[in-house]
């Protein structure tokens, strides 16, 4: 594979101007650096959202409507009112005014999980909605005061089951603002002509999130400054849209969150931190409000359930005529995610037709939400078993059958692609994994087991959105920090931002550190659709620049780097030097000791994404994996996994590896087990434990190899991609493939349970 070579003038920056500093190396971007919150994660040092005690805290339990909808006819609480150790039992009769949260992606500050009314009102919306809230002087207090209370409803008839929900007819999906339909040319008619097809339906399941930690927030009131202990992947958000909930300035309220343990897309705003907040308002003490595993299935959403058609028409040569792709997903009416699986098909191959289509219907349920990768996750299970199963039909090898459909610009949008190496990808996947070896289905056993080899394709795409900020304050003993209001879920952000801050400011990593998950830092960073490094990337860089504009000035006329532009210095073993004549040098200490000052601070903001205009911007992977299928129990266990990646230059090996693994590991779930039981009779989910709900534990996780192709993308920040949901992305379709070459097996329905393959 090919090591990282010099980047071209970042078309990224501000007027298309090159960025000099791109070429300077010190060699810690790229480098595979430990992560620097790991030894107080180890030792039990790091702080969580549910792990603060301010003095005099009370704890909270919730109750949840075991109803879809209607309303709350009766709620007795008064031998909740007196059980021990009882401080506050807040319903819909006492809960204070507030105003519904403001629905995420409505507004680039919103990070609420639904827009429906808290507590306010007798309605119930979905299975699952809290109806009660108990605060008690210790858990077990509020939790068996919980048990004491009565309800009864008047219900009303509601939508639970997809049938129903279809039905009830469609409406078109929109995602970021877009409509989710894509028509090129006559694909039907394409498709009715072609020598060549496939057609089929393919199905995938709710999923529900399960970080390892449950949301959870302690929270406090000070006069009307809330302060909120968060488990939060959108920290500036979630300030904003509290406010906005309690009616509040912004400026009062605080949200931090150094340390979360897992987000997927489910740590945002959901209605317990709202709930905490108002109880801790009306018993003027701390709350701290952590969701059972329970809780987290009744209150904070999930991935919603999808069926997807796909049809692909081709030439003698496997050369796609038509490309169709549409169907139907499930989502409440309060919330902004019609789980957007044609998102990946746009641009993953050519074709001279096209037709792609999401279609809503909708239920009376939780508001479903992101999960790792929305949309491409399961979209690419459809679209990359499609292919597999037009390379049957084709008798050619699938891998072969992808390179000769792989476009030269985005097929549906006519963009260039910025960096793309998907077959680079391929090919050295392919002769790591041993795709040589392959056989035909069914034709390899080892006593009960039969071994078959798949491969898919996977892309996720490059976002950066606007808001990036980071302040960088240079200290006279030559050190930096950088603050920032981004989220550690543990990815490595902190230590990757580390290392590129230390990278551009020409400092040692222990000289800089990174101070984050802080609302009142810098910055509206979501740390979301795998774009976080990028949007503190460009920060940083256009602050560096900016502090060598202060430094400049400081320096003056006395210094070796007099009569220089910004343009013309660096960051360089502890000070600035001229890029093309390293010599004319001088350390941050000696400028800021000079100039008499103890330190210099500058804050600023990225520049807006203008590189999603010229290009067509991606992560890519080809993923392969060995599954060994027991003929007598139809049991899958996968035996190996490998995945080639083309993410633009890999920043941190070591933590790059780990998200990549850690996407994969979550797309083995996604294939074989992870399933909601969701009630179609009452809108229940049925299996809310980890008990009855299975994500793959160490012994379902073979040895994932990871290698990529390093290739920076000189269109990006630092040339790199996201690397945080590629990973889940083709790992269905994967397996599934090599189900299939086990079995002879097509099963189009997740998860691949034993049943089907019996
Ligand atoms: Mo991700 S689903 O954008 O946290």
């Amino acid at each position: 594979m090919k090591k990282a070579i010099e980047l071209a003038p970042d078309s990224w920056m501000p007027g298309g101007k090159p960025d000099p500093l791109i070429h300077h190396q010190h060699g810690h971007v790229g480098k595979s650096v430990s992560r620097i919150d790991g030894p107080l994660k180890v030792k039990g040092a790091a702080r969580f959202a549910a792990e603060f005690a301010p003095s005099n805290m009370t704890y909270a339990a919730v109750m949840f409507s075991t109803i879809a909808k209607g309303r709350i006819a009766s709620i007795d609480t008064s031998a909740a009112v007196t059980a021990p150790g009882v401080i506050l039992v807040m319903t819909h009769h006492n809960a204070p005014a507030m105003k519904p949260m403001p629905l995420f992606m409505t507004n680039a500050r919103a990070a609420g999980g639904d827009n429906l009314p808290i507590m306010q009102d007798d309605r119930i919306h979905w299975n699952g909605q809290p109806i009660a809230l108990l605060l008690a002087e210790t858990q077990e207090q509020a939790d068996h005061a919980k048990s004491l209370i009565r309800v009864s409803y008047e219900v009303e008839s509601a939508i639970t089951s997809f049938a129903a929900a279809k039905a009830q007819g469609t409406e078109p999906g929109m995602f970021m603002g877009e409509k989710m339909k894509v028509e090129i040319g006559d694909a039907d008619a394409a498709l009715a002509a072609a020598p060549h097809k496939v057609s089929a339906t393919y199905r995938t399941p709710r999923h529900n999130h399960n970080a390892i930690e449950p949301h959870a927030a302690t929270v406090a009131w000070d006069g009307d400054e809330l302060r909120v202990h968060d488990a939060s992947q959108a920290v500036a958000h979630t300030a904003w849209s509290l406010a906005q909930v309690f009616d509040i300035d912004e400026k009062l309220v605080h949200v931090t969150s150094p340390y979360v343990g897992g987000g997927f897309g489910s740590k945002c705003l959901w209605q317990h931190q709202v709930l905490g907040a108002a109880a801790s308002r009306i018993a003027g003490r701390p709350v701290r409000i952590a969701l059972s595993r329970e809780g987290v299935y009744r209150v904070v959403g999930g991935r919603s359930l999808t069926e997807q058609h796909v049809a692909i028409g081709a030439q003698e040569d496997g050369r796609f005529t038509s490309i169709i792709h549409t169907g139907v997903t499930v989502m409440s009416r309060q919330n902004a995610l019609p789980e957007p699986f044609i998102v990946a098909t746009r641009s993953g191959y050519a074709a001279d037709t096209f037709k792609l289509d999401v279609e809503v219907a909708y239920m009376d349920m939780l508001a479903n939400t992101f999960m790792r990768a929305p949309g491409e996750a399961v979209g690419t299970f459809a679209l990359e078993c499609a292919i597999d199963e037009l390379a049957v039909e084709l008798a050619m090898d699938p891998i072969e059958l992808r390179i000769r459909n792989e476009p030269d610009k985005d097929p549906t949008q006519g963009t260039p692609f910025s960096s793309r190496h998907i077959v680079e990808a391929y090919r050295a996947g392919a002769e790591r994994f041993g795709w040589n070896r392959r056989t035909l289905p069914g034709a390899r056993r080892e006593g009960e087991w039969l071994i078959g080899i798949g491969c898919a394709t996977g892309t996720y795409p490059y976002y950066r959105m606007p808001g990036g900020a980071v302040r960088i304050t240079l200290a006279q003993d030559g050190r930096a920090r950088v603050a920032v209001a981004a989220h550690e879920m543990g990815m490595g952000m902190s230590t990757v931002n580390t290392q590129i801050a230390a990278e551009r400011l020409g400092l040692a990593l222990d000289e800089v550190s990174v101070e984050y998950g802080d609302s009142t830092l810098p910055g509206v960073i979501l740390a979301g659709g795998s774009q976080q490094t990028a949007a503190i990337g460009a920060a940083v860089i256009a602050a560096q620049r900016l502090l060598v504009t202060e430094l400049l000035k400081l320096a003056g006329n006395d210094s070796p780097l007099a009569g220089l532009s910004a343009d013309e210095v660096g960051g360089l073993d502890g000070g600035l030097a001229k890029l093309d004549e390293q010599d004319r040098h001088e350390s941050y200490v000696s400028i800021l000791s000079r100039a008499g000052r103890n330190e210099v601070t500058v804050e600023a903001q990225a520049p807006m994404p203008m590189e999603l205009q010229h290009w067509s911007m991606h992560s890519y992977s080809a993923i392969f994996s060995e599954v060994r299928v027991n003929v007598v129990t139809g049991e899958t266990r996968v035996s190996r996994v490998l995945g080639s990646f083309d993410c633009g230059r890999i920043l941190n090996h070591k933590t790059a590896a780990s998200q990549f693994r850690g996407g994969i590991i979550m797309g083995l779930g996604l294939a074989l087990m992870e399933e909601t039981q969701f009630d179609e009779r009452n809108g229940r989910i049925m299996n809310a434990s980890l008990s009855d709900y299975h994500v793959p534990a160490h012994l379902d996780v073979p040895p994932i190899e990871i290698i990529w192709t390093d290739i920076p993308d000189p269109h990006t920040p630092m040339g790199a991609h996201g690397v945080g949901e590629i990973g889940i992305t083709g790992t269905g379709a994967a397996v599934a493939n090599a189900v299939f070459n086990a079995t002879g097996k097509r099963i189009r329905d997740l998860p691949l349970t034993l049943d089907k393959l019996m």
